[in-house]
């Protein structure tokens, strides 16, 4: 039997023997009354981590997505966001049936400028424009291949958004690799937004869980949503036991990932059909373009699962692969020897 490399996404992770055992012996309650003492206990330890006054447990990033936006904006408005941003890619259009807003996408490559958003703002009270009432970042951002959004710059959008009163969202489903890579606390990363998105099932390595951490009056509002997009749950200890083994357990090793995706790029780049800078891989994602005449994406995505190197193709030319807690540094080489062998076959 071949051995499976999954490199399709930091997603894919299994809880290992010692986060079951978290699990199972989870102290649990009813969420909903707000007496499940490990959800209590991670909210207070994600609010702490983020410097911010509160934080609420979701099953998923992209309800979490889909909440923030619901209260931070009113149908008919503008968000700002980066190019190809999970929620304009990922989320199957729920900004527009959930909160009938629509998305102004700018910049290159995961970041914008404070001079490219200064330009794209539609103001309030126009009689034409849909006011733009709310930015949203990607950080570290996903399609544009794990690149971290740089700090200086999400310091000045918020300040003009300040300005303009416009709301800020940090999409930061895997703000803790941007934290690493940075070495510099999530805090700091998070603090110019009114509201932040982390996710427990990244990089981290728990089953699921998400949290969206801001102020008391704003995550209040977003318990509301919560229950409206069918995400208030019960006995979710389970999930939140989960949560913290993985912040305890798994948050400093996130560096190991990022090492491995820099291997891989290196090895991948000397190639001559893959595009890929090997120096624009910050953390854990390398995405890759494929030119000149060979095989597409699609096919090279088929013949590496035939050889167990499982990896994602964005479209016909290109192609992401995500390393994670489940590979190591000798299956990464592993995976890019057999890459190389397919482009060539
Ligand atoms: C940047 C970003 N935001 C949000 C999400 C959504 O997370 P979930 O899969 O938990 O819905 C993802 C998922 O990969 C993501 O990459």
């Amino acid at each position: 039997m071949i051995e499976i490399i999954d490199l399709r996404s930091d997603t894919v992770t299994k809880p290992g023997r010692e986060m079951r055992v978290v699990i199972a012996n989870a102290p649990v309650g009813d969420d909903q009354f707000e007496e499940d003492p490990s959800i209590n206990l991670l909210q207070e330890r994600i609010a702490d981590y983020l410097q911010k006054e509160s934080a609420l447990w979701l099953p998923t990033g992209t309800m979490a997505n889909q909440v923030a936006l619901k209260v931070l904006t009113r149908p008919g408005d503008d968000v700002i966001v980066s190019k190809e941003s999970h929620a304009v890619w990922h989320e199957t259009g729920g900004s527009a049936a959930n909160c009938g807003t629509q998305f102004t996408s700018i910049g290159n490559q995961g970041v914008f400028t404070p001079e490219e958003y200064l330009a794209a703002i539609k103001p309030k009270g126009h009689l034409m424009y849909p006011p733009t009432t709310l930015v949203e970042i990607e950080n570290t951002h996903n399609r544009a291949g794990g690149i971290i959004f740089p700090q200086n710059y999400a310091e000045a959008i918020c300040a003009i958004s300040s300005e303009h009163r416009i709301a800020t969202y940090l999409d930061g489903a895997r703000l803790w690799n941007a934290a690493i890579a940075l070495n510099q606390p999530a805090s700091f990363l998070a603090a110019p937004f009114d509201l932040v998105a982390v996710s427990l099932s990244k990089g981290l390595g728990a089953p699921g869980g998400s949290l969206l951490a801001g102020s008391k009056d704003i995550i209040r509002q977003c318990i509301r949503y919560r229950r409206m997009f069918g995400g208030a749950m019960r006995q979710v200890g389970i999930f939140a036991a989960a949560g913290i083994y993985a912040l305890d357990h798994n948050m400093e090793r996130l560096a190991e990932d990022h090492a491995n995706a820099r291997l891989l790029a290196e090895r991948l780049s000397s190639h001559e059909r893959i595009i890929l800078d090997p120096d624009t891989v910050q953390t854990n994602i390398l995405v890759f373009s494929l030119t000149g005449s060979g095989p597409d994406a699609p096919t090279i995505v088929n013949r590496a699962k035939e050889r167990g190197v499982l990896i994602f193709a964005f479209n016909n030319h290109t192609i992401r692969a995500v390393t994670h807690l489940d590979v190591s540094k000798a299956q990464c080489e592993q995976a890019a020897e057999i890459l190389l062998e397919i482009m060539d076959e």
